[in-house]
């Protein structure tokens, strides 16, 4: 059977900075501690007032097709994930499209478009029916172009406020692919919750400790789906575990569970009884509480282990880097980790090729899903095209009173008029351009 998976990504970070520990956290009374070892974040990438889903979206795939020299004529499907969108029947597919035509020769008139929602899992998503629609013979030769975007802002505020976002990640999904095969076994953890939700309003309602606890029960649960369905796994099968990252500090949390699931009847169970014993098993507690306690109390003393500190830097901290710098993208965050841990093994010079990644999803609302991609033999050359400095250093920093006025400009809510202040300079990309007679968002390139 042919290989399916990703061929190429290409990211575009919103063009605003914003500090979190020197700017956003004197501003709010908080200590930068707590932002730089608490949540594991440096700064958010916002988007300008010229900005928004759609630009980013089309800006990300319009570089990834000049990169990879594809014509609309090569792409039979595009998908956007996104938890921001602003329009409930006409798909930001579209819109993508529609500015993807402005600069092209062709169409995507013969390419099926959509739109995939369940939060953040949702890109994830739109990967998997690619996959499909390619392995099912549907798609005649082409390509699909599978687009995360979006605005993570809540509500000024928030306790999400310091764990802001924005931007977007496309993605090439075709046969015999440069970087990811995909494997065909899944887990899956889902769970109809109300941890994190937007119900027909821009901003999220989110308990924030809950969501925590949803994002770790799902997560263990899909770990467990996907033992059950391939048999135990070993910590040494992974080079890299990409987590959905909100923020960094969740993904510490989401780890240690993670490692401890994965060392469960193993030689390293084995070998770390002597220190911190072995792990708890329920059919030795009567009481479900003093098992979770007991389990907890395992899980804090594996990870200070030095087995567990060595693990944890080689196979999740190359994931996490640029999360630090950019803060919560929602759909596009998994993928994010994914790139992060192939741009570090770049840089780093790691040999990659044949190694197994466990790719880790989650979607609040909630869902958790796990499966695993091969390193395929050309991701060094491919993933060395993504310029992911240069994206991360031509950002504006803006001070708090300007972040104030780039919260207001994209809060439905408030009305900053047309004539907007923008912080950056438009250079060859797609700028929001106002609306039309239909009330539609409006989009040009800027040369
Ligand atoms: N020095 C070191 N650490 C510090 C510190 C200091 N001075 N001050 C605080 N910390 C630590 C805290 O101990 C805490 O770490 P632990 O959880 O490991 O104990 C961490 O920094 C955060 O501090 P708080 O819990 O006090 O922060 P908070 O009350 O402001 O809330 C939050 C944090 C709940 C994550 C909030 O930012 C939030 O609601 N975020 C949005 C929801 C979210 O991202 N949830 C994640 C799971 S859901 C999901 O993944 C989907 C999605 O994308 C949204």
């Amino acid at each position: 059977m042919t290989d399916v998976g990703i061929d190429a990504i290409e990211i575009w970070t919103g063009k605003l900075r914003l500090d979190l520990p020197g700017t956003l956290a004197p501003a709010k009374g908080e200590d930068p501690e707590k932002y730089t070892k608490g949540l594991g974040l440096f700064a958010s990438s916002l988007p300008d007032t010229y900005e928004d889903i759609v630009t980013m979206g089309a800006n990300a795939a319009h570089r990834l097709m000049e990169r990879e020299d594809v014509v609309p004529a090569d792409i039979g499907r595009i998908d956007v994930a996104t938890e921001s969108a602003f329009d409930n029947s006409k798909p930001v597919s579209t819109y993508i499209a529609g500015c993807l035509e402005q600069i092209y020769d062709g169409d995507f008139r013969h390419a099926n478009k959509g739109e995939r929602k369940f939060a953040c899992v949702s890109g994830t998503q739109a990967i998997d029916d690619a996959y499909n629609w390619i392995r099912a013979g549907r798609h005649r030769g082409r390509s699909a172009l599978v687009i995360a975007t979006d605005t993570a802002l809540y509500e000024r505020g928030d306790a999400g406020e310091a764990t802001q976002g924005g931007g977007a990640i496309a993605m090439l999904i075709a046969e015999n692919p440069k970087l990811m095969t995909l494997s065909q076994a899944q887990g899956f953890g889902s769970m109809d919750e109300t941890d994190f939700l937007k119900p027909n309003q821009q901003f999220p309602s989110v308990d924030g400790k809950r969501s925590i606890q949803v994002y770790l029960a799902r997560m263990r649960e899909a770990i467990e789906d996907f033992e059950g369905q391939n048999g135990e796994m070993h910590p040494e099968d992974y080079a890299h575990i990409p987590f959905h990252t909100p923020f960094p500090g969740m993904v510490r949390k989401a780890a240690a569970l993670g490692y401890r699931r994965l060392i469960r009847d193993t030689d390293v169970e084995e070998a770390l009884a002597n220190k911190i014993g072995p792990q708890p098993r329920p059919e030795a507690f009567a009481d479900t509480e003093e098992y979770r306690e007991a389990l907890s109390e395992y899980t804090e003393a594996l990870t200070s282990t030095d087995r567990y500190t060595t693990w944890y830097e080689e196979v999740i901290e190359p994931t996490l880097w640029i999360s630090r710098e950019v803060g919560n993208w929602y759909t596009g965050s998994v993928h994010v980790a994914r790139a992060s841990a192939l741009l570090d093994g770049a840089a780093n010079g790691r040999d990659l090729t044949d190694a197994r990644f466990l790719v880790a999803s989650y979607g609040s609302g909630a869902q958790a899903e796990i499966h695993e991609e091969a390193v395929q033999p050309g991701w060094k050359r491919e993933i060395q095209k993504l310029p992911i400095e240069d994206h991360l250093e031509r950002r504006s920093d803006i001070d708090f009173e300007e972040y104030e006025l780039v919260h207001d400009a994209h809060n439905h809510d408030v009305d900053t008029g047309t004539d907007l202040r923008t912080f950056s300079v438009p250079e060859h990309e797609f700028v929001f351009d106002g609306w039309g007679p239909m009330n539609e968002r409006q989009y040009r390139f800027v040369t």
